[in-house]
């Protein structure tokens, strides 16, 4: 047992998780605050963090850490903009680029007499899931390192603004996240609610769309542990008084075709355009349509649908794309011109060996390829490069013939070509019989 707050030692609270206690709300805030503040030597960090994923966290414990790590750092406090404020978030995937796609959607929807505001504050890559500030980076000159000012001044002008973190957002999470990715201590539901509700819940938004991933290509392999984080972050939100809900959604193959920073967002160009792929502009319609709801814009979902699908029709969303990038500083004429956008130097068509449907795909694998081509990181400090990626050409359920064309690889170096390109051929699972379509969408947790 840990003593009083003023005697507190952190071998004793690491004993304490590791035997199987649960820890109190002050021993979380003391291990927190000593996380933010550096005060906690790394090691001591990580023994707890690894005693928490062994452990698991309670609900009490989660809720402790969430509302920790999130004091730890600033709420930003948008209440005098006239009008609901919403986010959406993504666990993490591959060619998961839904964000660049619903913020413009919903920012359209408001209108200037009853504006809705989309204050997102984005990743980057984690691993071999890609990551919406690198994105949006790639659209040249684009501003993602906003400061809290110019943040609050692009979603006045715009109702949205689309930035990374600033320092003074749950800087707990901060040191945490990056001790987490090097220790193995990533998997944890308890950890990873907290950390994504700590940085959500700062961006003083009323509602907030989760789009919790399960599959080959996600964090959560199964629907099952999906399910259970996803409740936990709607259960965790809704006590902190946010209008919240989650759709468990499928990432067991790429969302779309492209995966890389610029061919994803020419991919989110043909989807404002009114193309696209089929399962991207549905799942963006989707999640549109319930920040719509739960901002209070419209009266149900499918409403929400038709609204979000006018303002796609009409080209509002394109537009109002437009307007962010103009605001953030990037070349706003990739929208119309998406050949302005980086382009890699050359390009590899890896070609089947085999006759049949394509019946499962290896969806981590693909998006480890990319990040071998450069497009994500394999060390945190590692730059990117934007040009480099894949596009599909074949998807599960599709029948294909030796000799067709999988998939189209873009890249710069030649080195990593052989390596992606291996990784590639291996991730294509092949049948005689075309297998049953999974859902797109497997179930939606309301608060
Ligand atoms: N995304 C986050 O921000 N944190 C996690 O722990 C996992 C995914």
């Amino acid at each position: 047992m840990a003593g009083p707050p003023g005697l507190m030692r952190i071998v004793d609270l690491i004993r304490k998780k590791r035997d199987g206690g649960e820890l109190s709300r002050e021993e979380i805030l003391f291990l927190v605050s000593g996380a933010a503040r550096q005060t906690i030597p790394d090691y001591q960090l990580a023994a707890w963090l690894m005693a928490m994923v062994c452990r698991g966290a309670t609900r009490a414990e989660t809720a402790s850490l969430t509302e920790a790590m999130l004091r730890s750092g600033e709420v930003m406090d948008f209440s005098d903009l006239p009008g609901p404020k919403v986010d959406k978030h993504s666990t993490g995937g591959v060619g998961d680029k839904t964000s660049l796609i619903v913020a413009p959607i919903v920012a359209a929807a408001g209108g200037p007499s009853s504006p809705v505001y989309v204050p997102m504050l984005s990743g980057r890559g984690l691993g071999h899931t890609g990551g919406t500030l690198d994105k949006l980076e790639s659209i040249p000159g684009f501003r993602t390192n906003l400061s809290k000012q110019e943040f609050r001044d692009v979603l006045t002008a715009c109702n949205c603004a689309l930035g990374g973190p600033t320092p003074e957002i749950a800087p707990a999470d901060k040191h945490l996240y990056a001790l987490r990715d090097v220790t193995g201590t990533v998997e944890s539901p308890g950890l990873i609610c907290a950390s994504i509700m700590s940085k959500k819940l700062a961006e003083g938004i009323d509602a907030l769309v989760l789009d919790v991933k399960a599959g080959s290509g996600a964090f959560m392999k199964n629907e099952n542990d999906a399910a259970a984080l996803a409740e936990l972050l709607v259960e965790t939100g809704k006590r902190m008084g946010k209008r919240m809900v989650a759709l468990i959604t499928d990432m067991d193959q790429p969302l779309g075709r492209n995966i890389g920073n610029a061919l994803e967002v020419k991919e989110c160009l043909q989807v404002l355009n009114g193309q696209g792929p089929a399962d991207l502009r549905e799942l963006s319609i989707e999640l549109s349509a319930w920040m719509l709801l739960l901002a209070g814009c419209t009266a149900d979902l499918v409403a929400g649908k038709r609204l979000a699908e006018e303002m796609v029709a009409t080209g509002r969303a394109r537009d109002k794309f437009r307007e962010i990038i103009r605001q953030q500083g990037g070349d706003e004429r990739v929208v119309d011109d998406p050949a302005r956008l980086p382009q890699a130097k050359r390009t590899e068509v890896l070609r089947s060996a085999h006759s049949g449907f394509v019946s499962r795909m290896a969806c981590e694998q693909i998006g480890t390829a990319c990040v071998i081509l450069g497009g994500g990181r394999e060390k945190q400090d590692d730059s990117i490069d934007p040009a480099v990626g894949i596009a599909l050409g074949k998807k599960v359920g599709d029948s294909i013939r030796a000799g067709e064309a999988l998939c189209t690889v873009h890249y710069n170096s030649d080195s990593r070509l052989r390596e992606a390109l291996d990784l590639l051929e291996g991730s294509f699972v092949f049948a005689d019989e075309p297998s049953a379509q999974r859902p797109l969408i497997f179930k939606t947790i309301e608060s």
